[in-house]
């Protein structure tokens, strides 16, 4: 390996970067923005989370966790990636040289969120096919068992076809989508998809209020039970809903606000951005909880005796089962997971848009060659290891390491290195206020300094500890650490072989706008 490749350094050879695509204006930005924040996590994985962790109550740390570390880190990112005008990784060595390799770590959590992700809107397809004739019959848990083939928890890697078609859809859409480019393909879908999901969403939630038993869902998840806010568990719980959510730390956040342009408003569309999201996190857990209120009627049961009241089980075992016993029930499971597919999707081609981003800075590739190459490479990966038996417990596992551990470690080194290794807060601060209608203080730096990484750190050792103690999910300790632990472990040796190779693009061909003086402590 050269010098110049061991390092990561720009060949002299490398040209000027190409325009930098860019959003079509502010409220294509914010569409987007919104797109990739509301998915998955708000309409699976919220409600059950509320409920699991005090209810009402659970609100006091969700809000705290929202504007403590939430906001602050979803402005860090859109300031680091429009200073700096770049993808995470660009963005990052821009910043400092070395960094760069913290760019394509995030990068790597993408490429690992997005393989399990769209396995998660395949089966979402599928539902959205069966929900017309009920095709789950009377036990959907057996149903969906057979249909993911996971009875047997075995490590195999028989392809299941009801699940390698809709797969291979949904990457050909995505890849479709991120092939059009920033303006014409991105934004685009997010503006036809958003106000869609909208509809549909409030038609369910709607419709859902007036079901029988609704408001014992309601109460049951709004009744507070202060007594948690003492157990760190449900701080913790707090804080990763809100990262995985908003898409924080994991560079989407950075590449999306590098096509803007330059002068545009920072914190206010954040603020949009944010309240948005955590709006329809609230509406998903009325919907879900009014819906399961219902089904604890029609079973003359409790709420709390239902079971399955979280992320997979919710969706495709005991939702179904809800839709069967409902009155035009094919409607509500159509739009039930119409809604799941359109909020999942304009996540999906976020997360993927980081891994193309990434390679059009460093490379130099059109935006048509990183879709198609990359997507393609997503695709495949994620066909191999999703359309099989295994997929179920490998998607369970990756996703619980690669949040708890990547996502979160990237939070923290992103905030102890900016504010306190580079002392580059000011200059980020600056470039808030200076762009934006709503600015921010030294007490953003404080959040993003001191106040958010003394909670991440907390998490993350609780998590280590936890993991390496009580292992996941029962599952055994070997195939934690291929599958957890091996995500991990797969993002930072790529991110230190991406960082390696030669940049294609002179990567210092650029002045950081609006012009900052640094301080003298600063300039050390
Ligand atoms: N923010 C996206 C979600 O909530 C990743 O699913």
């Amino acid at each position: 390996m050269s010098t110049s490749a061991s390092t990561g350094a720009a060949a002299p050879a490398s040209t000027s970067a190409a325009p930098r695509q860019e959003w079509s204006g502010q409220l294509g930005f914010i569409i987007s923005a919104i797109g990739s924040a509301v998915g998955l996590g708000n309409i699976w994985r919220f409600p059950g989370v509320a409920y699991e962790n005090g209810g009402g109550a659970f609100l006091i740390p969700y809000l705290i966790a929202l504007l403590t570390a939430g906001l602050p880190i979803l402005f860090l990112d859109y300031a680091i990636g429009h200073r700096f005008r770049g993808s995470a990784p660009l963005a990052f060595r821009r910043m400092k040289r070395w960094l760069e390799s913290l760019g394509w770590f995030q990068v790597m959590i993408c490429f690992f969120i997005a393989i399990y992700y769209a396995a998660i809107l395949a089966w979402a397809a599928s539902y959205f096919v069966y929900s017309f004739g009920l095709k789950w019959g009377d036990d959907p848990t057996s149903f969906f068992l057979d249909y993911v083939q996971a009875a047997d928890p075995g490590f195999s890697l028989a392809i299941v076809p009801g699940v390698l078609i809709p797969l291979v859809i949904i990457w050909i859409a995505a890849i479709g989508v991120l092939a059009l480019g920033v303006a014409k393909g991105l934004e685009k879908a997010n503006l036809v998809f958003i106000p869609l999901l909208v509809v549909a969403f409030l038609t369910l939630v709607i419709r859902a209020l007036f079901l029988p038993g609704a408001a014992d869902g309601l109460n049951a998840l709004f009744t507070p039970d202060f007594s948690a806010l003492t157990n760190p568990a449900v701080w913790i719980a707090a804080y990763s809903q809100i990262f995985f959510s908003l898409s924080i730390a994991f560079g989407i956040m950075i590449t999306y606000s590098s096509y803007r342009r330059r002068k545009s408003n920072q914190t206010t569309p954040g603020l949009v951005v944010g309240f948005a999201n955590s709006s329809f996190e609230i509406l998903a857990g009325i919907g879900v909880f009014a819906i399961l209120g219902f089904m604890a009627h029609e079973q003359g049961t409790t709420i709390s005796e239902l079971g399955g009241l979280k992320g997979v089980s919710l969706a495709f075992m005991t939702f179904p089962k809800v839709i069967s016993e409902m009155p035009q029930g094919w409607f509500f499971g159509a739009l039930f997971f119409a809604s799941l597919l359109m909020a999942g999707f304009t996540s999906l081609i976020s997360i993927v848009q980081v891994i193309c981003g990434s390679f059009q800075d460093k490379f130099g590739w059109g935006v048509r060659k990183a879709a198609i190459v990359l997507g393609g490479i997503c695709a495949v990966v994620s066909l191999l290891l999703f359309s099989t038996t295994t997929a179920l417990n490998v998607l369970d596992v990756v996703d619980a390491f690669i949040n708890n551990i990547g996502v979160v470690a990237s939070a923290i080194v992103t905030c102890v290195i900016v504010v306190w290794v580079l002392r580059r807060g000011r200059e980020l601060m600056y470039h808030l206020t200076s762009l934006s209608t709503f600015p921010v203080g030294t007490w953003w730096l404080a959040l993003i300094g001191v106040v958010a990484p003394i909670m991440l750190v907390y998490m993350f050792v609780s998590q280590v500890i936890t993991f390496f103690v009580d292992g996941y999910g029962g599952m055994p300790g070997w195939f934690l650490g291929v599958a957890g632990w091996g995500s991990v472990v797969l993002s930072v040796i790529g991110a230190f072989i991406l960082t390696a190779q030669r940049w294609r693009v002179d990567p210092d061909d650029f002045t950081a706008w609006p012009a900052y003086t640094p301080t003298k402590k600063e300039a050390k």
